[in-house]
């Protein structure tokens, strides 16, 4: 139960992306007053409207509704005027990789200098977003110093609270998964903690400094990425012997101490492909982290060669790839596997179409690849299906109407290999 016999400090949430939104929308339906700051105009005026931008996430609207309704939530692009009402501030917005993965601040920088420059004595600034060991002080702390002139652990607090959530499970995730939060000093520590007891009402891990709380997420990310890496591994492996992937996988987690993850056509998002490289390149030595960026960067190459063997060349032959969003029911193209494999089947001169529900035809367009409804009548004419992320409209798919289709190639297990081998049409998975 929430104490409210004092008043709350006022929130800036400052992102109000797929985990900023729900994260403010909580606060402001928690007793807090929340102020949002985020440079999209869209998004600010949606919020404003009661509206939430972020789709496919449960609970979502109608915290944002009613937090609008109760005047608990309200959204703005000038950040530092959001800070100034706040005595909490709550930082999410990405840091991601560029082409050559190295580390991009542009971001997260520029929302910093806006939050320097309206931070006032005694706020509490928390960090959520996902940063190399080390960047919370050294970094953004004492950038926000340079700005304000106020000093870390005395005139302003400093934290670092990490976010773990699953997109499409974020609220439920933000209340049963303990929050791991670290501190500047004593004094951060404690008031973070206090903070997302009351305004999350979840378990706490209370980490020793900034730098593990930092440590532990990307280690988590790392530990994902060379899990999966070894299930690919594992995968072409079984697949040379006979072995079906998913029953050995099954079979072996039987015994407690094994969690082998799922193989699959490639790993994409702004987690868990990007993270890696947050200790690469800070000094990491050369070995499984780096490896497995490449096992599973490869994957869309182990997948094309699987096509290729079946049905032969790919010049001119109508390819299908269903699902441009990295993984299933999130609208997020960040190093997403179909990125991947629109660059193979250029290459490869196939003729190449892309079917994703929760993108227009002219986001589609954009990466060029030509949009494909599901309904359209050319749908006949598609030589080969590539599953990259298994949408819910893709759970029954009727592939009656793929009249010409040779191969479903299916990059994550979860389609119906015997109802697909009835239609004539051969399947091939990952590993199975
Ligand atoms: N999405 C996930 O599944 C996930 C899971 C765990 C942790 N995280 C962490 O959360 C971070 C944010 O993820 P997300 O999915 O919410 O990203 P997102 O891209 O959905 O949202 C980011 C928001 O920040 C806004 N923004 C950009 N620059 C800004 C600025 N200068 N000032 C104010 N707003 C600005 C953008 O307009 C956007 O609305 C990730 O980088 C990661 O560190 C994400």
């Amino acid at each position: 139960m929430i104490d409210q016999s004092t008043p709350l400090p006022n929130v800036a949430v400052v992102g109000l992306g797929k985990i900023g939104l729900p994260l403010a929308a909580i606060f402001a339906n928690n007793g807090y007053k929340v102020f949002g700051a985020d440079i999209n105009k869209d998004v600010v005026t949606s919020i404003n409207q009661g509206e939430s931008h972020v789709k496919n996430e449960p609970g979502l609207d109608h915290l944002v509704l009613n937090a609008h309704k109760n005047k608990t939530l309200s959204a703005t692009t000038a950040t530092s005027e959001a800070v100034a009402q706040s005595n909490i501030i709550v930082v999410i917005v990405p840091v991601l990789v560029d082409e050559q993965n190295n580390i991009d601040y542009k971001i997260i920088d520029r929302a910093v200098q806006d939050i320097a420059k309206g931070v006032k004595k005694g706020s509490l600034i928390i960090f959520e977003t996902t940063l190399p060991p080390g960047d919370t002080k050294n970094k953004f702390g004492e950038k926000i110093e340079d700005i304000s002139g106020l000093t870390m652990g005395e005139d302003f607090y400093l934290a670092y609270s990490p976010e773990r959530v699953y997109s499409n499970q974020i609220i439920q995730d933000l209340q049963n998964y303990s929050k791991v939060v670290g501190g500047v000093n004593k004094k951060s520590l404690e008031l973070a903690s206090n903070f997302y007891k009351k305004a999350l009402d979840c378990k706490l891990i209370e980490v020793s400094s900034l730098e593990t709380a930092e440590f532990s997420k990307v280690a988590e990310c790392v530990y994902r990425d060379v899990n999966i890496a070894l299930a690919n591994e594992l995968a072409q492996f079984a697949e040379d012997k006979s072995v079906n992937m998913s029953e050995v996988i099954t079979a072996s987690n039987s015994q407690p101490f094994s969690h082998l993850h799922s193989p699959g056509i490639g790993v994409g998002g702004h987690c868990i492909p990007i993270y890696p490289y947050f200790f690469i390149n800070k000094g990491l030595d050369q070995g499984l982290t780096s490896l497995s960026r490449k096992v599973n960067d490869n994957m869309s190459n182990y997948a094309i060669s699987k096509i290729k063997k079946r049905i032969g060349s790919l010049q001119n032959k109508n390819i299908l790839i269903l699902g441009l969003s990295y993984r299933e029911n999130v609208k997020e193209t960040t190093k997403s596997t179909a990125l991947l494999l629109i660059d193979q089947l250029k290459d490869n001169r196939a003729n190449l179409f892309v079917n994703d529900p929760l993108f227009s035809d002219s986001e589609i367009a954009k990466y060029g690849a030509n949009p494909l409804s599901l309904n359209d009548s050319f749908i006949s004419e598609i030589d080969v299906v590539i599953l990259q992320a298994f949408h819910q409209e893709y759970s029954h798919l009727d592939f009656h109407k793929f009249a010409s289709c040779k191969l479903v190639l299916d990059g994550r297990n979860k389609l119906n290999k015997k109802e697909i081998s009835q239609l004539g049409i051969q399947y091939e998975g990952i590993g199975n």
